[in-house]
């Protein structure tokens, strides 16, 4: 089956953030919404269906998790990663910025330090901060175009009080498949200090051709038994409305803390429908998911393309997952509050500043490509006129 992900699917009014949020965020209704990680794509067919058979029931009372639902999880991360992991590993969140929050809880005191390296999502800022923790900035060095992580700065910074790593991988907002090399390296700063590892894997899915997605856990025993792996369906499948995720660690002690304070709260139930989802999507997206990455592939390169040829001075920092674009406008305008005028109020788009992601944002935007080519050309088309006069 050949899916359609051309199709403009209306969302306005269906109460979706991405589009009925862009007065609240940006000030005008009349912008191309290219800001908040959703798709504008249909979510799966066969997704939908077997909510649909689910509702079909008419009964929606508390739900648990069969073991068919932990079978899925499984073998999609087996199939997709390589990565063999058991059902006594795995616990519940609805989402995964909920999951990191409980982590710095569970794993850390406050006044401790955990370690942020910048720019990155924009949530695990206030995981730390609004939780009493200190952060640790282990800023990403650019080199030759591809953000890497600063081994001897991060050696450097870490003290007594250093707990924990929140770490994105694939990496938002910069698209960086981290290499297994990379993964070690940090691994082993991590078992030499006693630092627990939270490594969001949310995007692992969403990889192109030629990078392969390695989980942090998967690289050695001593590394998983200091890793807490974070996941979802969500941005795989646009399933985030259904507050679906869950975690991973082999290692005992970590899980149980993780559950008391899944417990404290008592949010591990989950939601009829997302446990629906998560299995019919790990069990049937294979060929979903392989065209929606051609499907995006082809998106990355007509901005990449658009730049280099209309406007050169842009760099264009190429993801090697995510349908996230972090690009550098900062030789147009140093000055990120000039652009984000021109960007909502001339250009008529709403992408994200990048000064979300930390002050090494400054100048950076993000752009999410999930939506059909002919809205990113159209967004492309506005950005060049809204520059010319700008140069
Ligand atoms: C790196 C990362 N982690 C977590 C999330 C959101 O997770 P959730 O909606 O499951 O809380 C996002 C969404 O953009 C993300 O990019």
């Amino acid at each position: 089956m050949k899916y359609n992900f051309d199709e403009i699917v209306q969302r306005q009014g269906t109460n979706c953030i991405k589009h009925d949020e862009l007065e609240k965020i940006f000030g005008r209704k009349d912008l191309i919404p290219m800001w908040v990680a959703d798709m504008d794509f249909k979510s799966p067919d066969f997704v939908i269906k077997a909510i649909q058979k689910r509702v079909q029931h008419e009964v929606l009372g508390y739900t648990l998790r069969p073991d068919s639902y932990f079978d899925s999880i499984i073998n999609w991360n087996q199939k997709h990663h390589g990565w063999k992991i058991e059902k006594e590993w795995i616990a519940h969140s609805p989402g995964v910025v909920p999951a990191i929050n409980m982590t710095v809880k569970a794993f850390s005191n406050p006044g401790d330090n955990i370690i942020l390296q910048t720019p990155v999502y924009f949530p695990f800022y206030d995981a730390v901060k609004l939780n009493g923790r200190e952060i640790l900035n282990n800023p990403l060095k650019m080199v030759n175009g591809r953000y890497e992580m600063d081994f001897d700065d991060l050696e450097s910074k870490i003290n007594s009080r250093t707990k924990m790593i929140l770490l994105s991988s694939p990496h938002n907002p910069a698209g960086n498949v981290w290499r297994r090399d990379e993964l070690q390296r940090l691994g082993e700063i991590c078992l030499k200090n006693n630092i627990i590892i939270i490594s969001d894997e949310i995007h692992n899915d969403l990889v192109f051709n030629g990078y392969k997605h390695t989980p942090t856990a998967s690289i050695s025993e001593n590394i998983a038994n200091i890793t807490l792996t974070c996941m979802a369906p969500s941005k795989t499948f646009n399933l985030a409305g259904l507050s679906t995720a869950y975690v991973i660690a082999s290692n005992k002690e970590i899980l149980n803390k993780y559950n008391a304070e899944l417990e404290r709260t008592h949010i591990g139930l989950g939601n009829t429908f997302g446990i629906t989802a998560l299995e019919a999507a790990y069990n049937n997206g294979e060929e979903w998911l392989s065209q929606l990455l051609d499907y995006i592939q082809e998106n990355i390169t007509i901005v990449v393309n658009f730049f280099k040829k209309e406007l050169p001075k842009v760099k264009v920092i190429i993801p090697e997952a995510t349908y996230l674009i972090w690009i550098d406008f900062s030789a147009i305008n140093s000055n990120s509050d000039e652009l984000n005028k021109i960007f909502i109020d001339e250009a008529r788009v709403a992408i994200t500043d990048g000064r979300l992601y930390g002050e090494e944002g400054n100048g950076y935007y993000r752009m999410n490509v999930a939506c059909p080519k002919s809205v990113v050309e159209k967004a492309l088309g506005r950005i060049k006129t809204a520059l010319a006069n700008h140069q």
